[in-house]
């Protein structure tokens, strides 16, 4: 027997909604023997069948517009959610309420979501997606966890990061506990410094009234930085059940000690002031950098690098795991220098994993060469990597959260990066950067005079390309 999935879009007529939800959601609109119907709500004054032509221009979807339906709605104003209301109790179904707005009106939405008594707590069939960013510092995300706590229980609650839906990323918890390989290696003993890099090439675009008011740290470290730390750092879980998964992330956040403003490097990037809708005094930072220690038995005393930016060389999101020197190597009386292990998880664009080691140059003499085992994550498919928000509706629809945080996780991110963003908002000024470079001097030095080294990508590293 056919079920319908009602998903409902607080904002459906925004920017993520039309770009992301829901050229998402075509291959999902129906499947199992399920049918997805869009409820779209908000402030906009449109009528059904502009809706619908919405939802089928975004969506590449027939099916999707003939049924999407309309809400017109005040989100301050509880009595005006009632049609939304009516529309779910009018059909047999389960309902995911999607917070596809800013963040500003996610108290008032939840607040009547919670009071007409669409939401039933610890009711399996209604759940919630929640956009982020999930709060502005550990405050508010408490006070976020707690508005959705009134109505849901966690495992109605869905908390995007979309990192955690791209395949790479999920390919990481493949790699570190389907080998045997590499969990030996996977501690202080063997493990030199951890390098994760989050580059774009791009500046912040139109998004000024957003990123002037937020910076890299809340952008990109709090959520997507810190989750890939997370999972590359993290204890086997018991089981590879989100709540093993989560729980074992948990205590690898647990273990990271808050960031240091004097072991941290803010830049800007030239000509971010100019930008349209960007304060003329800004001291918001493009990009941002930190060494980062993790307390704890397997990590103890590796220093570990984390930087991220706009407008910086070019497109790469990369995890390199360098591992320590091989004692030495005598050749013919001489000591050769040994090439370091590299482990680097390309996480985009280009997904793959290369494993860099040293082998010897073709030839005569015993020459050292570094050289690249590479893994293409593509040719692991026929078809193209589905886009992350793919992998995020389909998570949702299958009610299952391993691609999730949990709200703890929010918490103890924020928790980490709060003592920055405060040191950060109440002093000095960011380092300017050249558009198109890494970033500032002061980033290489961080990384050089702290152990790592230097920052590594692949394709500038030998061995890596
Ligand atoms: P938009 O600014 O496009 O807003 C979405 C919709 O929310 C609007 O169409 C509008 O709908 C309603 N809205 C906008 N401003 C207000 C306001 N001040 N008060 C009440 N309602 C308002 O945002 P996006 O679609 O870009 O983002 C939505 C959410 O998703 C945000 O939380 C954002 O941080 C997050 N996000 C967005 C990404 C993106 O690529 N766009 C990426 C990652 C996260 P109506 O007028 O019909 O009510
Ligand atoms: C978003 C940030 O969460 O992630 C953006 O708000 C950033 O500023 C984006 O550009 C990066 O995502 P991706 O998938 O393009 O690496």
């Amino acid at each position: 027997m056919s079920s319908t999935v009602d998903l409902v879009i607080f904002g459906a007529s925004g920017d993520l909604a039309r770009r992301k939800i829901m050229p998402s959601l075509k291959q999902l609109a129906s499947r199992n023997g399920r049918t997805l119907r869009i409820i779209g709500a908000g402030r906009s004054e449109q009528t059904q069948a502009q809706f619908r032509e919405l939802v089928g221009d975004s969506s590449g979807s027939e099916a999707l517009a003939s049924n999407a339906e309309w809400v017109r709605l005040d989100y301050a104003d509880p009595a005006s959610f009632a049609p939304v209301k009516a529309l779910l109790d009018g059909s047999p179904s389960s309902a995911i309420f999607y917070l596809a707005t800013p963040p500003e009106t996610f108290s008032d939405i939840l607040g009547a979501v919670g009071q007409s008594g669409m939401a039933i707590k610890g009711d399996p069939s209604r759940s919630i997606v929640v956009e982020k960013p999930l709060g502005h510092d550990l405050a508010s995300a408490r006070k976020l966890n707690t508005q959705l706590a009134a109505s849901f229980d966690e495992s109605q609650i869905y908390r995007i990061d979309h990192y955690l839906a791209k395949d790479t990323v999920q390919n990481l918890l493949a790699l570190r506990f389907s080998n045997s390989l590499f969990e030996p290696v996977w501690n202080r003993n063997l493990i030199e410094t951890i390098l994760i890099t989050a580059a774009e090439e791009e500046g912040i675009g139109l998004r000024a009234g957003y990123y002037d008011q937020i910076g890299a740290v809340r952008d990109m470290i709090q959520n997507h930085v810190l989750q890939l730390l997370a999972l590359v750092t993290m204890e086997p879980p018991i089981t590879f059940d989100a709540e093993y998964i989560r729980r074992a992330k948990r205590l690898a956040l647990r273990s990271i000690t808050p960031l240091d403003p004097a072991f941290a490097v803010r830049g800007q990037y030239d000509g971010y002031l100019n930008e349209e809708g960007v304060a003329p005094d800004s001291r918001r930072e493009t990009y941002a950098a930190a060494r980062i220690s993790i307390e704890n038995w397997r990590w103890d005393g590796v220093p570990i690098f984390v930087r991220t930016g706009k407008a910086l060389k070019r497109r790469a999101t990369e995890i390199v795991i360098k591992l320590r020197d091989a004692p030495m190597l005598r050749v013919a009386g001489r000591r050769q220098r040994g090439i370091p292990t590299l482990i680097v998880i390309r996480i985009q664009p280009d997904e793959g994993i290369t494993l860099r080691i040293g082998a010897k140059r073709p030839g005569v003499r015993f020459e050292m060469v570094p050289a690249g085992m590479r893994l293409d994550y593509a040719r692991l498919s026929r078809s193209a990597l589905p886009d992350a928000y793919e992998n995020v509706l389909s998570e949702v629809l299958a009610g299952g959260h391993s691609a999730f945080p949990g709200g703890e996780e929010i918490e103890l991110s924020w928790e980490i990066v709060d003592p920055l963003i405060k040191a950060w908002e109440s002093e000095g000024y960011p380092e300017p950067y050249p558009q198109g470079s890494w970033g500032p001097q002061a980033a290489d030095d961080l990384v050089g005079s702290g152990g790592g080294g230097r920052w590594i990508v692949s394709g500038d590293e030998p061995g890596t390309a």
